[in-house]
C-alpha cells in the first residue's frame, strides 16, 4: 500500500530531538526538585519516596542521554538556565500540599500523559529509551496521588474542599506558564506527527480523571 507521509524524515528526526532534550531536562530538573524536598519532608516514608524518585530520575537522565547520542539529537538545552531557576524557585516556595499538587498532577501525570501520546508515533529505538522512564513515572504519580489524598483527609472538611475547588485555576496556571516558557511544543508534537488537539483533549482528560480521583 502506497503511504503519503506529510512530514519529512529530517523534520521528525529534529523534533524528536528536541522533544527528547526537553524531556531530559525536565527529568534532571525533578531530579534536583525532589532532592531538595527530602530535608522538609514531613515524615519518613515521604522522605524515602523522594529520594527513590531522584534515583529513578537520574537513571532517566542518563537513559536519555545515552539515546539522545545514538540518535544525534541536537542537545542544546530548550529551556534557558534563567528559565530552570525560575522553576526551581517556583517549587521552593509550595507548601507541601502544593508540591505535590504541582509536582505530581501537573508535571509528572500530565507530562507523561503527553510523552505517553507520542510513543506510538515514535521511532523503535526512541520508543524503547521511553520504556523504563515511563514506567517509573507510574509509580511517582501514584506516589504522589495517594499522599495528596492522605494529606487531604486530614484536612478540616472546609479546607479540603477549597483546595480541591482551587485545583483547576493551578493547572490553568502551570499550563499557561509551560507554554509562555515558548519552547514551540505545539509545533513539535505536530512534526512528530502527533494531531496537537487530540493530543491536547487527552491530556484533559486525563486531568478530569485525576481530579476525580483526589475528589473521590
Ligand atoms: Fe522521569
Ligand atoms: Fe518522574
Amino acid at each position: 500500500m502506497r503511504t503519503l507521509s506529510l512530514t519529512p524524515v529530517g523534520s521528525y528526526r529534529e523534533a524528536m530531538g528536541h522533544l527528547l532534550v526537553l524531556y531530559t531536562q525536565v527529568d534532571r530538573l525533578i531530579m534536583e526538585i525532589c532532592a531538595e524536598r527530602i530535608a522538609t519532608a514531613p515524615d519518613e516514608p515521604a522522605g524515602l519516596a523522594l529520594a527513590k524518585q531522584v534515583g529513578d530520575e537520574s537513571r532517566h537522565v542518563c537513559i536519555q542521554r545515552q539515546w539522545m547520542e545514538r540518535f544525534g539529537s541536537d542537545t542544546t538545552p530548550l529551556i534557558s538556565t534563567a528559565q530552570e531557576e525560575m522553576i526551581r524557585q517556583h517549587f521552593r516556595e509550595l507548601s507541601w500540599l502544593e508540591f505535590l499538587a504541582d509536582l505530581y498532577l501537573c508535571v509528572e501525570a500530565l507530562g507523561s500523559e503527553a510523552v505517553e501520546e507520542i510513543v506510538p508515533l515514535a521511532d523503535p529505538g526512541t520508543r524503547e529509551s521511553l520504556h523504563i522512564p515511563l514506567r517509573d513515572e507510574q509509580d511517582h504519580v501514584a506516589f504522589g496521588l495517594s499522599r495528596l489524598r492522605h494529606e487531604l483527609a486530614r484536612l478540616a472538611p472546609q479546607e479540603r474542599h477549597a483546595f480541591i475547588a482551587s485545583l483547576p485555576a493551578r493547572i490553568e496556571r502551570l499550563t499557561v506558564a509551560f507554554h509562555g516558557l515558548g519552547l514551540g511544543v505545539a509545533d513539535l508534537f505536530a512534526r512528530v506527527g502527533a494531531d496537537y488537539a487530540a493530543l491536547s483533549q487527552a491530556v484533559a482528560r486525563r486531568r478530569d480523571e485525576i481530579l476525580d480521583q483526589v475528589a473521590a
